[in-house]
């Protein structure tokens, strides 16, 4: 997650790209950010208001030195929405953090504890809408799907998969909102209020009853979190799980449609699911984009930067690098295997990643394709796809045969 960006003055020898829109940004960043590429390491994005980087090895240079371009930044506006969460925390401050949250989201757990209820929650679903011959996968199946399974997985009791995604759209909304708008803060304020609620709620259970779950894992860990750390970091992970899984699902269900040969393919050997869903995180990458803070003056690849400038770090720019992907814009699943930057990189590295590679490529996905024959997209045209720092279908309209 990351759309907190503040203002820096000090860009003149930076190049700038101001000819694209902010609207051209959220219809289509691709081509903004080949450009962005080819000129320099570091460019301006006037329609943004930001400095980006967009070439992958640049991306991982960032990501391998935190000393210098840090991931605090006071003045956040994920801060005053959020608290100060692990994602904003620097070295041993951070680590501990995230010890604390690890155990719930390790591969092990996700595959014995979650993988069964998210089975379930996946049959529920289908349920609902498999007799109707066709739905937007979006609301049918995608966004039920990731809400629910974040309440179960974070540790939640009583709250319904719909709060789950409106705190978590309030939250992203607030933590982007440069613009101030009062009620974008309001209503922010609000879900942040109702999370701490919610949490409130269920603790006296997982402190009596040590489970799985995040909150649990966050309270009965060898350095537990205290009330601030748990509010900001389930805010957060409120704030990612949600919006990433719903959109990689349908990300990666269009890539599969669209390509009915390699769609062939990929149901002949189901070994090659998780192939399908690195490459649909590649493709088209549900977060485009989060920032870091440069911490000292420096010079990076030939560009002078200045203590306090932030900086974008494109990651769908990244993932579409030709010096590193060949034929970076088409989705294809048997390319060369070689790592992506979608669940970004260092120690931040996603800590739902594992979550998100059962649920979507192992489970949802191959199970869709299962169970409704002769899938296929009902009107192409109808699917839109938006957004540059989140990124994702917004619709997807299928049909198949009853
Ligand atoms: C396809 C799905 C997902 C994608 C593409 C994704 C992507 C990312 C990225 C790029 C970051 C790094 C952000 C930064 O460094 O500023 C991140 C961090 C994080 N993600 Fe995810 N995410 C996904 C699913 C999830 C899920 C399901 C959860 C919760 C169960 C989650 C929880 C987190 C948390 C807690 C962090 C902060 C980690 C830290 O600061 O150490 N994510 N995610």
């Amino acid at each position: 997650m990351g759309a907190e960006l503040v203002q820096d003055h000090d860009i003149d020898a930076i190049r700038v790209i101001s000819d694209v829109s902010f609207g051209d940004l959220l219809t289509d960043p691709y081509p903004a950010f080949r450009r962005a590429r080819e000129i320099a390491p570091i460019v301006r994005l006037d329609a943004a208001n930001i400095l980006i980087a967009t070439r992958f090895e640049d991306i991982m240079a960032i990501e391998r030195d935190p000393d210098t371009f840090s991931s605090e930044n006071p003045q956040s506006l994920v801060n005053k929405v959020m608290g100060h969460t692990m994602m904003r925390k620097d070295g041993a401050a951070h680590a501990v953090e995230r010890k604390a949250v690890d155990p719930a989201l390790r591969p092990g757990v996700v595959k014995s504890c979650w993988g069964p209820r998210f089975e379930a929650l996946f049959e529920e679903i289908m349920r609902d809408f498999e007799g109707n011959g066709e739905a937007d996968l979006f609301t049918a199946l995608a966004e039920p799907m990731a809400g629910r399974a974040l309440v179960e997985v974070l540790g939640f009791q009583g709250v319904g998969w719909k709060d789950m995604a409106r705190w978590s759209q309030a939250l992203i909304d607030g933590a982007g909102n440069y613009s101030n708008d009062p009620e974008i803060s309001r209503l922010a304020m609000e879900a942040a209020g109702e999370v701490e609620e919610a949490i409130d709620r269920v603790l006296p259970y997982h402190e009596k009853n040590p489970n799985s779950s995040v909150l649990s894992s966050m309270i009965h860990a060898e350095q537990p979190h205290d009330k601030a750390q748990m509010y900001a970091n389930i805010k957060v992970a409120i704030g990612g799980g949600v919006n990433e899984p719903r959109d990689s699902i349908l990300t990666m269900v269009l890539g599969l449609l669209e390509n009915p040969d390699q769609l062939e393919r990929v149901k002949s050997d189901p070994n090659l699911w998780p192939a399908a869903f690195e490459e649909a995180v590649r493709w088209i990458s549900p977060i485009g984009m989060y920032p870091r803070r440069v911490a000292k003056d420096t010079v990076f690849s030939g560009v002078q930067l200045r203590e306090g400038q932030q900086i974008g770090l494109c990651v769908s720019a990244a993932n579409r690098d030709a010096a590193r992907f060949d034929d970076p814009d088409r989705f294809d699943v048997f390319r060369e295997k070689k790592s992506h930057l979608a669940f970004g990189a260092g120690s931040h590295f996603c800590a739902g990643t594992w979550v998100a590679r059962h649920m979507v490529g192992r489970l949802v996905v191959p199970k869709l394709f299962e169970r409704l024959p002769n899938l296929r997209l009902n009107d192409r045209d109808a699917v839109q796809i938006r957004g540059w720092v989140f990124r994702g279908p917004t619709t997807l309209p299928v049909a198949w045969d009853i």
